[in-house]
């Protein structure tokens, strides 16, 4: 099928506001909701309208803070979906050749194509524990490549990308003047192991992430873009044509959000250790599905090895009230995505269940 841009659309974004629901949950990537009312969110430090023009100065000193870079290297944007696209729509013109990691998070590619990628894939095997080998990168990448697409953590596996492979993947961008967008919004979620973002290894990577899986935020929608200070300042221009100014409510939620981060990162971090557990337990005891254990991160990509994904989904759903995101979502139908970010009584409770579908399908 040709693609129309004015009917372009997410397959997988539609599954998840449409049909991922389930009352035992894993079909989600984030940590669970994080309750207004535990911040020390205050009606009179809200307002309407604020000082923000090309960002807003205490938010843009926080984000810089926690990334270890100077404000000049911050874009704010809504969530890491519009830094993505933003920083996308900054660093290739259309019909330029744009690289993306294969299994992927569906928007990178929707987004490219949208902008007009002539969109080239590398692979990230399965049989390689979904790591990146940059010999495939090497090979696919040619001198008309614009950008080199990745998610670190992947997006399904969680795997974690090296720090000597991201510099290997920056050597190939130089060697064609291209830049690499590192999508790390599963990132946060290595708390104090947390490498530093891939903008430190220099200017040709472009680094986008937000305060939405790792600390259940979503709804403040805090994204930024990190990237070299030109290129920032182009990108802040080019925002004038997509959200021109974001909701400074949302704002200065995000500034109180980022000032009570500890509290929120225990939150979280509680979460996803018990969660982890569980997970653990229940991968351990099943010898039908095969699996990339990475043991961090939010979201784990098993294989089912006898009969069709998508029909134990829907047995799945029907027979045990629980939901898992088929893998046919991220071009690899024999596997499906499973969730850590849940309350971790329901998650228990959804694993235990999985279990026992399983034994029952097979
Ligand atoms: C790799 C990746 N990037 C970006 C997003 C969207 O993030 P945000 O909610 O901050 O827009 C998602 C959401 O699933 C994701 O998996």
């Amino acid at each position: 099928m040709t693609f129309s841009r004015s009917h372009a659309h997410s397959p997988y974004m539609e599954y998840a506001k449409l049909h991922s629901a389930a009352k035992y949950n894993l079909a989600t990537s984030g940590v669970m909701s994080y309750p207004l009312a535990e911040l020390p969110v205050r009606m009179e430090g809200l307002e309407i309208n604020g000082p923000t023009v090309y960002g807003y100065a205490p938010l843009q000193e926080r984000l810089a803070k926690l990334n270890g870079v100077r404000e000049e290297n911050v874009v704010a944007a809504t969530g890491t979906s519009l830094a993505n696209h933003l920083a996308m729509a900054a660093l290739f013109d259309p019909g330029d050749e744009v690289l993306i990691e294969e299994p992927t998070y569906e928007l990178l590619t929707s987004a490219a194509e949208f902008l007009g990628a002539k969109i080239r894939r590398f692979p990230r095997d399965f049989s390689h524990g979904f790591a990146i080998d940059p010999a495939d990168v090497r090979k696919a990448v040619t001198p008309k490549t614009r950008l080199i697409v990745i998610t670190n953590l992947h997006n399904p596996s969680s795997v974690l990308v090296s720090e000597q492979t991201l510099k290997d993947i920056g050597e190939i961008a130089d060697s064609v003047g291209a830049r690499v967008l590192v999508d790390e919004v599963y990132l946060e979620s290595l708390w104090e192991k947390r490498p530093k973002p891939a903008i430190h290894l220099g200017e040709q990577f472009v680094v986008t992430s937000s305060l939405t899986k790792a600390y259940g935020l979503s709804g403040v929608r805090c994204g930024w873009i990190l990237a070299e200070p030109k290129l920032a300042i182009r990108i802040w221009r080019l925002n004038d044509l997509f959200a021109a100014t974001p909701a400074h409510p949302a704002e200065l939620i995000s500034v109180v959000a980022l000032d009570n981060l500890d509290r929120v990162t225990k939150r979280a971090r509680g979460i996803l250790e018990a969660n982890h557990q569980s997970m653990n337990s229940f991968l351990s005891s099943r010898t039908d599905l095969e699996m990339v254990r990475p043991g961090i991160g939010t979201t784990v990509f098993p294989k089912l090895l006898k009969r069709s994904v998508d029909a134990f989904d829907r047995f799945l759903r029907e027979r045990y009230e629980t939901g898992v995101v088929p893998g046919s979502f991220f071009e690899m139908p024999q596997h499906f995505r499973m969730g850590l970010g849940g309350d971790p009584a329901m998650t228990h409770e959804a694993l235990a269940r999985l279990s026992e579908a399983l034994d029952k399908f097979s």
